[in-house]
Formats: C-alpha cells, sequence, structure tokens
C-alpha cells in the first residue's frame, strides 16, 4: 500500500487543467518536504512529469525529518526529485536559482508542538526569513502555510470565519507557540513584500486529512483511524461538543497551488470545506455510518500532552478564494472519510 491513493493524484492531476503548465521547467523548493502536505506536493509534480509536462519541473526538498516519521523517510527514487536533510531555521543556498518555493515546514500537530514548542516557534519566523530571504535572491514565487489556528477562539458572530477577522488569540496560551509564530509569519510575508516587492502568499488551511497522514500523526482523523482499526474506543477531549470543518487533501492541494499560482502577493486565503461544520460527537456517527465501521467513544479531560485552550468552533468563510481563484471544494466528507478509512485499513496495520 503507498503513501497515498494512486486515483486521488490522478484525479487532481486533470483537475489543475492548463494551469499544469505554469510548472514546466521549474524548479521547485519544498520545505517540510517529507511531511504530509509536502509528500503530495511532491507526488503531484512527478505525476505531473510523467503525465502531462514534456519539459519536467524539478523539486528539491528540504526536512530535518523531526516529525517526519517512517512514511517521510521514504524517498522517491526519481532524477527529478532531490533530497536535502536541512533544518530551514539555518539559512539554505540552493545551487541554482528557485522559482517556486512551498514552505510548508511546520510542526502542525497539537501533540509535537506541546513537546517542542521553541522549534515550533522558530520553524515558522527564522525559517520563513530564511526562505524570504532566498525568494528574493531567485525572485521566486513563495507560498507561506499560516493556519486557521491564527483566529483563535472567534465569538459566534466571526463563525465562518473570514480573512479579515483579527482572531481572538492568546499570546501566552499553550498554543501560542504555534498560533503567534504563524501569526507573525504573515507580518514578514507582509513586509518582505512592501519592502522588497517579494512575491509571498499566504493560505490559512482548516483541517486538511486524507490517505498519507502517518499514524502517529496525533492529529484528530489519524488519531481516530489508529485507534477504530485497532478496535480500541476513541476519547473526545473536553465537551466533544466543540466543531470543526474538514477538506480532503485533493481538495486542499488544489486550493493550495491555485494561491500559489494565482494568489495576490501579501494576502491571505483561507483554504478548507467550510461544510459541513461538525462537532467531535458527530463526526464519530459520521465516521461510523460512512465506513460502515464499529465506533466506540469516550469523553475526557485533556491529558497534560494536548493543549487544553482549543477552540470551541472553527469554520472557513471561503468567498475570497472562490470568487478571486476560482476554488470550490468537491470532495464531501462522508466521501472523503471512506477514502481516508479505506487507505488506513491497508496502512496502519
Ligand atoms: N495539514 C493541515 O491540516 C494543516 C492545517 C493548518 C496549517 N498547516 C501547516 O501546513 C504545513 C504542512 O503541514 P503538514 O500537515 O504537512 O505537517 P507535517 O507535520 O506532516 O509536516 C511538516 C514537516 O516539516 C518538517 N519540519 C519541521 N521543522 C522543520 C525545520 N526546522 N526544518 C526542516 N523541516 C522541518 C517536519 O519534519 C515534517 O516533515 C505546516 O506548516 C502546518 O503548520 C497544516
Amino acid at each position: 500500500m503507498g503513501f497515498l491513493l494512486d486515483s486521488d493524484i490522478d484525479e487532481l492531476c486533470s483537475s489543475l487543467g492548463e494551469s499544469a503548465r505554469d510548472f514546466a521547467g521549474r524548479r521547485i523548493l519544498i520545505t517540510g518536504a517529507r511531511g504530509f502536505l509536502g509528500r503530495y506536493f511532491t507526488d503531484v509534480f512527478l505525476r505531473l512529469n510523467a503525465k502531462v509536462l514534456k519539459d519536467p519541473c524539478e523539486v528539491i526538498a528540504l526536512d530535518n525529518m523531526i516529525t517526519a516519521g517512517q512514511l517521510g523517510a521514504d524517498l522517491p527514487k526519481d532524477r527529478s526529485f532531490a533530497f536535502v536533510n536541512h533544518d530551514i531555521i539555518k539559512p539554505f543556498y540552493p545551487e541554482r536559482p528557485v522559482d517556486f518555493v512551498l514552505h510548508a515546514a511546520g510542526i502542525a500537530s497539537p501533540y509535537y508542538y506541546r513537546k517542542w514548542p521553541l522549534e515550533t516557534l522558530e520553524v515558522a519566523t527564522t525559517g520563513l526569513k530564511n526562505m524570504l530571504e532566498l525568494a528574493k535572491a531567485s525572485g521566486a514565487r513563495l507560498l507561506f502555510f499560516s493556519s486557521s489556528e491564527i483566529y483563535g477562539d472567534p465569538d459566534a458572530a466571526h463563525v465562518p470565519t473570514k480573512e479579515s477577522y483579527n482572531g481572538n488569540v492568546s499570546s501566552l496560551g499553550a498554543r501560542a507557540c504555534y498560533d503567534e509564530s504563524k501569526r507573525l509569519g504573515e507580518t514578514l510575508i507582509r513586509i518582505y513584500h512592501e519592502k522588497f516587492g517579494v512575491k509571498g502568499m499566504i493560505v490559512r488551511p482548516f483541517n486538511v486529512y486524507g490517505p498519507g497522514m502517518q499514524k502517529l500523526d496525533y492529529r484528530v482523523l489519524p488519531n481516530f483511524a489508529a485507534k477504530i482499526l485497532a478496535n480500541e474506543a476513541v476519547t473526545l477531549y473536553g465537551t466533544g461538543k466543540q466543531t470543526r470543518t474538514f477538506c480532503y487533501v485533493t481538495d486542499a492541494i488544489r486550493g493550495f497551488l491555485q494561491v500559489l499560482l494565482k494568489g495576490e502577493p501579501g494576502e491571505p486565503y483561507n483554504i478548507g470545506n467550510p461544510s459541513p461544520e461538525i462537532s467531535m460527537v458527530d463526526l464519530v456517527k459520521t465516521i461510523q455510518t460512512s465506513t460502515n465501521l464499529t465506533v466506540k467513544a469516550n469523553i475526557a479531560e485533556h491529558p497534560d500532552s494536548y493543549p487544553a485552550d482549543e477552540p470551541q468552533r472553527r469554520c472557513p468563510d471561503i468567498t475570497k478564494a472562490r470568487i478571486q481563484l476560482g476554488y470550490e471544494p468537491k470532495v464531501a466528507l462522508d466521501e472523503g472519510l471512506r477514502r481516508f478509512f479505506d487507505w488506513a485499513q491497508g496502512a496502519y496495520k
């Protein structure tokens, strides 16, 4: 079983249409390239080379492997792919200028950013600044992966949340190393655009899920899948009434590439699937009905390993990406859950 679904990669490549050709002959630097999204981008670019592009693109993959795990260590063997084990908190000087930088390095799972708060903060700030310097020197377009977490815990009047909402975030809370550093990262993008003309775009992803998430990722869906497939009860922290939205990975990757190619420099874009906004209790029920698996659930207090001040509701308003970029998520939650759990049944053995 591969680390993702072949049919998904093909579907995604064909849905990119003509814009795929913008990558022909280009050099693409990906940071965090052996993480969930970085591996996905890599596979999409290598598949475009195999099926669409006459003049192949080149992928330069940077990762220090801090959370890349077993799936990340399994490197593709392809002459258009080069891996460099590098901590991007230190500067990186490519041999030749690059055309695109996807700054996907980060410590994304609450379990890991609680464990490594300084590394989490630095990869989104110093690491990003190093990549902005590189983009400035190369004249590259850069995409920064911020997060929906920069909105903190919005009040009801700001859910679904637009990009113009300034957030309700604590600089001292247990999540601050992540959400405050992503906020500062956005400031850096804006400064580099205004001061040096660097074409840096910002995406704010809302809970991306799908094949390729590691069993020990500790984010909600891989965590649930690992438990359910081992016939163990899943644990819902707090009340179980907190809501999220979930965006299937093919929809998210298409949205990220649309922002990279067509987004306004210095501007943020929400990328996610606003429907349904679902509570954790209802998510468990939807997993059961869409996969036919038996799901047992408990409710418990937050353990020390998980930051307790989690947002109560999270749901994107994606009007800006819809209008400016034609972005539209296509995979419904029950269909995405079926694809993810089918894949996990083989991959999480
Ligand atoms: N997946 C989501 O739902 C989601 C949501 C919001 C934001 N994001 C952001 O998108 C980016 C990619 O997310 P992901 O799901 O692929 O995360 P991931 O944890 O699967 O991958 C991140 C990768 O970055 C690498 N990394 C961390 N620090 C590094 C450093 N200093 N130098 C080099 N490599 C380093 C890790 O080893 C890992 O392979 C992250 O910045 C994350 O914060 C993701």
